[in-house]
């Protein structure tokens, strides 16, 4: 082996075994850099006569091509392995199971609103929503309770300050009850074209539930609470309306017929006669007790006219029930704040 063989082989050896492209490049200014080895057997070539430059010369520069050639071929070699380990790294096992998020479930509160919106809508009943910041006209004084009115303290709420704004003054609404002017008021425009064409106004004929609120707070009150409005008003529409979309609500709520229900008296300032209306199963843990679940009463002819209607001609009647309630009862929570806790361990269990 001749001393260019040696180098070469020499060169191939170090590339081989430098495992970086920093290593590589050192090794590579061994050879070919400015002090390198090649470069050196060059510059010794001075002295030399010009044929054997030739001959010398053309061998130094063989030897310089493979010393480049295995240079490039480390190169590409490191490069593809640096890309395998990138590779790898980044892999994807395309058949792991997927990471999906769990599906969520209805609130029970939720539940409980389209089960109501379903059997009255199936009773013909039109679902109607209104705001829940309410003014004090249609929270109250449309609702025959006017300022200063004692039956105003059985629903202490919160006050929203306007003061200086537009003189209208708001509260978050006690009960879903305001709902009886406002939609009364919608309907009647709905319908105006029709009725001064002398046609005669459809009955209005409304569910309306949502969030209400009140300064309350323990194991069956909270400040935040669901309501659902019920009002039928038509020329002729009785209290045995009530009773008998009010019991059929009921039964078909929970799916049973073996209950009682009472409508004891009771004072609204917007009904007259009013009634509270309590039920009580005939079998199950809560046999034998008697539940209040809403409040009701036939339209007070003050609130008819309120709505802008003759109450010579237009009667009716409301009814007003807690959703909660309702929602405790058909699934057995005995707690209500359970419901707004937001612990899955509980929610989980509507899925
Ligand atoms: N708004 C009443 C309450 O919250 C319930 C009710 C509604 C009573 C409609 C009569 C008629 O207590």
């Amino acid at each position: 082996m001749n001393d260019l063989d040696a180098l070469v082989a020499a060169a191939q050896a170090d590339f081989t075994a430098a495992s970086t492209p920093a290593d590589l490049e050192n090794a590579k200014a061994q050879y070919l850099g400015k002090a390198g080895r090649l470069t050196e057997l060059l510059k010794g070539m001075a002295a030399l006569t010009p044929d054997e430059k030739k001959s010398r010369g053309a061998a130094i520069n063989e030897a310089k091509q493979r010393v480049e050639a295995a240079l490039n071929a480390r190169r590409q070699a490191l490069a593809e392995a640096e890309l395998q380990v990138q590779l790898k790294a980044e892999a994807l096992d395309v058949t792991l199971p997927g990471r999906h998020r769990g599906t969520g479930g209805m609130h029970p509160i939720t539940r409980a609103m389209e089960r109501i919106e379903a059997i009255f809508s199936s009773m013909g009943f039109d679902v109607a929503d209104g705001p829940e910041i309410e003014s004090d006209w249609y929270n109250f004084t449309a609702l025959n309770n006017p300022l200063n009115h004692p039956a105003r303290s059985m629903q202490d709420t919160f006050y929203v300050d306007t003061k200086g704004t537009d003189g209208i003054s708001l509260n978050l609404r006690t009960h879903t009850s305001p709902m009886q002017v406002r939609y009364a008021l919608q309907h009647a425009r709905r319908y105006k074209a029709d009725m001064d064409a002398g046609h005669p106004m459809p009955d209005i004929r409304v569910i309306a539930p949502g969030r209400t609120y009140r300064v309350d707070s323990d194991a069956t009150h909270s400040p935040m609470f669901h309501q659902v409005e019920g009002l039928w008003v038509g020329e002729g529409i009785s209290f045995k309306d009530l009773k008998a979309v009010y019991i059929s609500f009921l039964q078909q709520f929970f799916e049973t017929e073996d209950m009682q229900i009472r409508f004891r008296p009771s004072y609204f300032p917007f009904t007259e006669p009013s009634a509270e209306i309590d039920m009580m199963f005939g079998s199950g843990p809560l046999k034998g007790r008697w539940l209040e679940v809403s409040g009701s009463g036939q339209v007070h002819p003050q609130v008819v006219r309120n709505m802008g209607l003759d109450p010579e001609r237009y009667i009716g009647f409301a009814f007003g029930s807690g959703i909660d309630r309702l929602a405790m009862l058909r699934y057995g929570v005995s707690d209500l704040r359970a419901f707004f806790d937001g612990d899955l361990r509980f929610l989980s269990q509507f899925k």
